[in-house]
């Protein structure tokens, strides 16, 4: 064993990997390695023997209990001193209490509506539980998935934990970090106080031990490869030397949560959080070093087509006018699908009537190239229609997402820039605020804005788009419903100057084909509305939705 500590396990003694250690360690090494044989013939063996890891989520632990009793600690006292609210500042704190309210209509004139947009509001708890035959049952259902949910997305690092003020310990506030299972020295620890006969300090954490990667002398330490460990000496220099090597070992998997470690002398205990997990493994595209955009390279344009052959042929030939060798990727659900073959085309039959969101999937989960381009079977590329626009502020922003302009027949050009946010509701579920507008504009583009859901016609980052994903329950109209999913995870902008335009849209019944006639019939119905409405108030928990 004296051989293996003098091999050097611990940080101060990392530095002497290179060539010594190489000659001295052989023995070392082979020592280390039937060590860790036995130790890992032991595990396998304890593994199959014991319990094994408790992997429910542990939401109400005994460090949470002590938390939150701290808080309300120091968050007491001074009751003997009067107070005013400010009601302007105190209305804008959430009360987790949302109302699902209309706005009242004042003046009504034609067109009133459109001049000034009235907020309306969807009380989808009340229009899903009425057309429900168990209502009672169901709120049961959600929000027993409701509390197994929160459980499992619960990390402790999402604590508050205050410092209490005057204390003698000093300690790292964020950004310490372990991978699972590993060892780091605990940066920044020390003890600022007066002369006293002994100074003491211990350390405690659950999900992990404690050990020293040095000895000081003069220090003495208790419970090295515990959970809970005390250095105590007579001098305080030497106790703070030694505090310097101090190190942390994870001791229980998880890929990705954190250890809440108590820091503690006599009459202070402090707080701090250790993340544990592993890093985030990046995903680069080689997308080869030209000093221009090479649009082929680095854009896939996907598209879902039901049985309008004629509008995918124009929208393909309008792309190879602009880019003829950016591979199309199409997703097909038609009854009777027809071949549409060329170069750099790719055309996956699906089942029939599969669905609008199960195509988007399905047409997404093809793309090799780092941005994928959304669009719909009937629109047309022109000019106008700039995609090195939108890799141009992909490529200089953090931007995830950016939609573009459709210019309709008659001119009208829309971007569908909308804001979302989600107030908390309490029990009975949340409330989804959708609104027109948008953040702000981004600096060196004018034309372009943040918002939180934009037009049906955009640019994304593919693994992005991807990790989002599109819901494949939503098959016939469906499109805000991603948005939602990507909120808190897709940054988006929108840009007016990259349009595309929409073949016609609003055609006179009298003037349509049998294909379009078809067509409208299986997209437009109404028996889809109750899965929405079934999607929002179970899947995303929302009892209300507002719009203007
Ligand atoms: C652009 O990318 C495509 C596809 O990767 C490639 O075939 C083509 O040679 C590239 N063009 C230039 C000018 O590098």
């Amino acid at each position: 064993m004296l051989q293996v500590s003098s091999c050097g396990i611990g940080v101060a003694l990392r530095r002497l990997e290179s060539t010594t250690m190489r000659n001295t360690c052989k023995k070392c090494l082979v020592l280390i390695f039937s060590i860790g044989g036995l130790i890992a013939l032991f595990r396998t063996w304890s593994q199959e023997t014991s319990s094994g890891v408790d992997l429910r989520p542990r939401h109400g632990s005994s460090v949470k209990t002590l938390l939150v009793g701290q808080i309300e600690d120091i968050n007491g006292g001074y009751e003997d001193v009067a107070f005013r609210i400010k009601e302007q500042v105190a209305r804008q704190l959430a009360r987790n209490s949302c109302v699902c309210l209309a706005d009242k209509e004042t003046f009504q004139l034609p067109f009133s509506n459109l001049l000034f947009p009235r907020v309306w509001a969807h009380k989808l708890d009340t229009v899903f539980l009425e057309s429900h035959p168990d209502p009672e049952g169901v709120k049961r259902h959600r929000a027993q998935e409701y509390s197994k949910s929160q459980s499992r997305s619960y990390s402790p690092a999402d604590l508050p934990i205050v410092a209490k003020a005057n204390s003698p310990l000093q300690y790292p506030t964020q950004g310490v970090e372990v991978r699972p299972l590993k060892t780091i020295i605990l940066p920044g620890l020390g003890l600022k106080e007066g002369k006293k006969s002994m100074h003491t300090v211990s350390l405690t954490a659950t999900l992990g031990t404690f050990d020293v990667a040095a000895t000081v002398d003069s220090v003495s330490v208790k419970g090295e490869g515990e959970k809970h460990v005390i250095l105590s000496s007579r001098d305080l220099s030497a106790l703070n030397r030694l505090l310097q090597f101090v190190t942390y070992t994870n001791t229980v998997f998880h890929p990705k949560t954190a250890d809440t470690v108590e820091f503690a002398t006599e009459g202070h205990r402090s707080f701090f959080t250790i993340k544990v997990g592993h890093g985030s493994i990046p995903r680069l595209y080689n997308t080869g070093t030209q000093k221009e955009y090479n649009i082929s390279a680095l854009v896939t344009i996907a598209c879902k087509t039901f049985i309008r052959y004629d509008k995918l042929k124009d929208l393909i030939d309008s792309i190879r006018q602009y880019y003829p060798t950016i591979t199309i990727v199409i997703a097909d659900d038609s009854e009777h699908p027809e071949p549409v073959t060329g170069p750099h085309i790719e055309h996956y039959i699906m089942p029939f009537g599969k669905g609008w969101f199960a195509g988007r999937n399905l047409a997404v989960s093809q793309v090799i190239t780092k941005y994928v381009l959304w669009v719909d079977d009937d629109f047309i590329f022109s000019a106008n229609t700039k995609l090195e626009k939108m890799v141009d502020i992909l490529e200089k922003t953090s931007l995830d997402l950016v939609g573009g302009a459709v210019r309709e027949v008659t001119g009208y050009t829309a971007t569908y820039r909308h804001t979302l946010s989600v107030e908390e509701g309490g029990e009975e579920g949340d409330c989804l605020h959708v609104r027109s507008g948008y953040h702000h504009v981004i600096e060196d583009f004018p034309n372009c804005v943040v918002a939180d859901a934009v037009i049906n016609f955009f640019m994304g980052r593919t693994y992005k788009v991807q990790q989002v994903g599109f819901n494949p329950r939503m098959s016939r109209q469906a499109h805000l419903e991603f948005f939602i999913d990507a909120l808190g995870s897709l940054h988006i902008a929108s840009c007016s100057d990259v349009i595309v335009n929409h073949a016609s849209k609003i055609k006179l019944p009298w003037g349509e084909t049998d294909t379009q006639k078809a067509y409208q019939k299986f997209r437009y119905n109404n028996a889809e509305s109750n899965i929405h409405n079934e999607d929002f108030y179970f899947k995303n928990r929302f009892k209300c939705q507002t719009g203007n």
